[in-house]
Parts: structure tokens; C-alpha cells; sequence
């Protein structure tokens, strides 16, 4: 299938020639045409600069030489276009790179699940409440959540209000790093109340002594004079999904000769979504930026060797990160096969577990939940599979939010299933909250020294 694939003549709608799944079914497409028309007409989000400097990042992380953290919420909202809401999660990623800086002694590339991370995978097209069936709710990109027929009605127009929230939290994260807002080595303003909570106390005090003078620890990591001072570099992901919007955003270079998505820097492929024969695959063998496939349980051999070859046919350094995300349970099982094919196969990839997805369950009183033991077992078991089989893993996927909210249990103050109802802000999946999230990067900067 791979190869067929390549053979027909890429295009940035040929994706629309294979069977396209998770799409909404618009009822006007006239209207959707106007809005695409729009959609690529208006100024790119990113520039092929910032995508390349990305993209030669990841192959330094797949040498060993750098190690990326992507984060941030399972769905953006609309209504979390807020100058509070977005300097939360700047600061979370900012901090939790610092620590992982400090533990893993190598550069840290941040990537935030951001300015574009509004569509959703879903397991059924319909929802059915009391006799009544509506589409579901896709993310605030394509339909809105109230249970009415008008709200769940899919409009295109919200892929030009979602490509103007993408702008408006660019502009301003932009804005915040260039103001000097990553000049974070001051502990004293980090909320470490936790800490004391927790039983590596004693380990947590002393990475953030070192933090706060910057020389010590900083001084020993060749090349990472620019770290922590105020300008970092600082990009944006999203899952590639709702393929009409990733479309309209993809354009031609003149002077690179390819083709780009400059909506977001690091698109990736949903588990979801990754069918060999399937349009997401099409148009992202297309594009030219870094891009990430997750893999979980289900994948076979033939199949990563086929999206190995229909997306990086020249085995191009940067340009494949494959994110794991089997579950705890499942990652001893899962992950093994996967590494021995990708290097029998000789082929370049950055490997990043993605410990949130493969974790999620029902808790006692109903809610979706994921246990911190669980989420910080994945990840340890992964680090310890990789360093067994002799592979690098360079990079971790989280859901998180700089807020308070109590949406996964356990970490140092213990949320049990009770606690969740307290602040369960989450559209979609249960996310990490500051202090879990803080406690996970001290985990992994303790993980791996
Ligand atoms: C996600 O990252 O929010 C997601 C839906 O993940 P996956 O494709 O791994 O299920
Ligand atoms: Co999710």
C-alpha cells in the first residue's frame, strides 16, 4: 500500500482520494469551501525557519544529544484563550524543562500542545442521550459541546475562529519569551508548596538549589549557555486530524522547494488515524515539517515498516518521532518488537513515550481518570526497555495543564477518586496538574542521573 501511495502524485487535498476517518460531515460544502479559501489566504502561524531549527533539533535528540518534552492539554478550548490559562502552561513546560535540564544534563526542546490543538478523535461519530442522537462532539475546530442539535451541528466557521485562537495564543507566548518571561532559575517564584509533601523532599530541595544559581549546573552542559537565560526556544504541536484545516495551511516554499503545514511546527499522527491506506497518512507523506506517529497496541510489524517508508522514504535525520503509548500494563509486551523493527530496518527515529494515553480508566465515582503510579511506571519501564535494547529514548508526551485541577490521581498529596470532582476542568482526556506535573519532571531528571 505504501508504495502505491507514492506513486500517485502528491497534493495537499490528495488526501482526499483515500478513506478519511474522525472527519465531520459538513452539510454545506459551499461554505466550507469560503472558509478554506479564507483559511489559506491568511498568514502562516510558524515559518519553514522555525520548522527546520525544529526538525534539526529532534535529529540531535535522536543522536543523544537533546531530549524533548511535549506537553499540554488533551483539547485546547476556545474558552481557554486567556492571557492566565496560557502563561500557566508556558511556565509548567519552562520549569519542567529546567528540572529535566538539570537532570538529564542535555539540551531540552519544548514543545507545547498548543496554538491549534482544537480536534479530537472519537470512538463513536454519534452520541445518544434519552432517545436523542446527536454527532459527537469533536473539539471546539469543529462542533461545540452542548448536547443541542445546533451546537452539535459541525461549522466551518470554527476553523477560522480556531485558526484565529491558534494566532492570539502565539502571538502571546511569543510576546511572554521574548519579554524575558523564561528567565525561570528564581525558585521563589515556583509554587513548591507540594514538595514538602513528598518523599524525595530532600533530592527536590537540591535541584532547585541548583537551579537558582543557573552557573553550576548549567556551566557543565557543553553548547547550553542559552538555556536558561530569557530567550528560549519555545514550538508548537498538534494532532494533524481534522485534515480540511491542515490543508488550508499548507503551502509551498519557493525557495525550499517543498511543501510546509505552517499552522503548527510538529504535527502529529493520531493512533487513531495512522492507517497505512488512510488520508492522514496521505497528506502527512506530503509535507515537509518533523512529524509524530503514536503507536500503541494493535500495531504489527508491517505496518510501522510501512509508515517508516510512506513517511520518511529518504530516512531523513529529524523528520520521525514515534510515541509509544501502551499503557503501564502493556508496554513491557509492546514495545520490545517495535524497537528490534525499527532497527532492523535501519531506519532514523526519535523514540518518545507518551505515558498518559495508553493510562487512562474510570475511576470509582465515574470519572475519567489516569493514576500518577501508573503514568510514572510507563515511563520508568520505557527508559529501562530502551536502555536494554541499547535504543535512546529522547523524548515524553504528557497531558498537563499549569492549573490546579484535580483530573488525575495520586503525586505527592495523594488525590484519590473522591478529590476529582474538587476541579475536573478537562474537555477531553485527564490531565496532569502542576505539582503532578512539576513532581513527574523531578521523577525523570532523578530517573535518569
Ligand atoms: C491525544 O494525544 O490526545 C490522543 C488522542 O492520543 P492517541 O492518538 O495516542 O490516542
Ligand atoms: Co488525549
Amino acid at each position: 500500500m505504501a508504495k502505491e501511495n507514492n506513486q500517485l502524485k502528491w497534493q495537499p487535498n490528495s488526501w482526499q482520494q483515500f478513506p478519511a476517518t474522525q472527519q465531520p460531515i459538513y452539510q454545506d460544502p459551499t461554505k466550507v469551501s469560503q472558509v478554506l479559501e479564507q483559511l489559506s489566504t491568511l498568514p502562516p502561524l510558524v515559518t519553514s525557519w522555525e520548522i527546520e531549527a525544529l526538525r534539526e533539533h529532534i535529529a540531535e535528540a535522536q543522536d543523544g544529544k537533546a531530549f524533548i518534552l511535549q506537553g499540554g492539554d488533551c483539547a485546547e478550548t476556545f474558552a481557554d484563550c486567556r492571557s492566565d490559562k496560557i502563561a500557566a502552561k508556558l511556565k509548567i513546560l519552562l520549569q519542567m524543562s529546567l528540572v529535566m535540564l538539570y537532570g538529564l544534563q542535555k539540551p531540552i526542546v519544548r514543545i507545547g500542545r498548543m496554538g491549534g490543538q482544537y480536534a479530537k478523535p472519537r470512538s463513536a461519530n454519534s452520541e445518544t442521550r434519552d432517545n436523542v442522537t446527536l454527532p459527537s462532539f469533536r473539539g471546539d475546530l469543529v462542533n461545540r459541546e452542548a448536547f443541542t442539535f445546533a451546537d452539535r451541528e459541525p461549522d466551518p466557521e470554527l476553523m477560522l475562529r480556531g485558526y484565529e485562537r491558534a494566532a492570539l495564543t502565539l502571538n502571546f507566548v511569543r510576546s511572554l519569551i521574548d519579554g524575558g518571561f523564561a528567565d525561570l532559575h528564581h525558585p521563589e517564584n515556583w509554587d513548591l508548596d507540594w514538595v514538602q509533601h513528598s518523599q524525595l523532599e530532600n533530592e527536590y530541595h537540591e535541584i532547585t538549589r541548583a537551579i537558582s544559581s543557573p552557573s553550576k549546573f548549567i556551566e557543565a552542559i557543553p553548547g547550553e549557555e542559552g538555556q536558561t537565560t530569557a530567550r528560549v526556544d519555545f514550538y508548537t504541536s498538534h494532532e494533524g486530524l481534522q485534515l480540511p484545516y491542515e490543508q488550508a495551511q499548507t503551502r509551498f516554499l519557493d525557495h525550499r522547494k517543498k511543501w510546509y503545514n505552517l499552522s503548527t511546527h510538529f504535527p502529529w499522527i493520531g493512533m487513531r488515524t495512522a492507517q497505512l491506506d488512510g488520508a492522514h497518512v496521505e497528506y502527512f507523506r506530503g509535507i515537509a515539517n518533523p512529524v509524530g506517529i503514536k503507536l500503541g497496541p494493535g500495531i504489527t510489524e508491517e505496518w510501522l515498516l510501512g509508515l517508516l517508508e510512506n513517511l520518511n522514504p529518504d530516512n531523513e535525520p529529524g523528520r520521525l518521532t514515534l510515541i509509544h503509548r501502551f499503557g503501564a500494563a502493556g508496554v513491557e509486551e509492546g514495545l520490545p518488537p517495535l524497537i528490534k523493527t525499527v532497527r532492523n530496518s535501519g531506519a532514523k527515529v526519535l523514540w518518545m513515550c507518551d505515558p498518559m494515553h495508553g493510562n487512562t480508566e474510570s475511576a470509582s465515582n465515574g470519572f475519567k481518570t489516569r493514576r500518577f503510579d501508573n503514568i510514572l511506571s510507563e515511563l520508568q519501564t520505557s527508559f529501562r526497555i530502551h536502555q536494554e535494547m541499547d535504543s535512546w529514548m529522547g523524548g515524553v508526551h504528557f497531558e498537563l495543564t499549569g492549573e490546579n485541577v484535580t483530573e488525575c490521581t495520586g503525586g505527592a498529596r495523594g488525590l484519590t477518586d473522591t478529590d476529582l470532582e474538587k476541579a475536573y476542568h478537562t474537555q477531553v482526556d485527564p490531565r496532569l496538574n502542576y505539582e503532578q506535573a512539576m513532581e513527574m519532571a523531578m521523577r525523570i531528571a532523578g530517573l535518569r542521573r
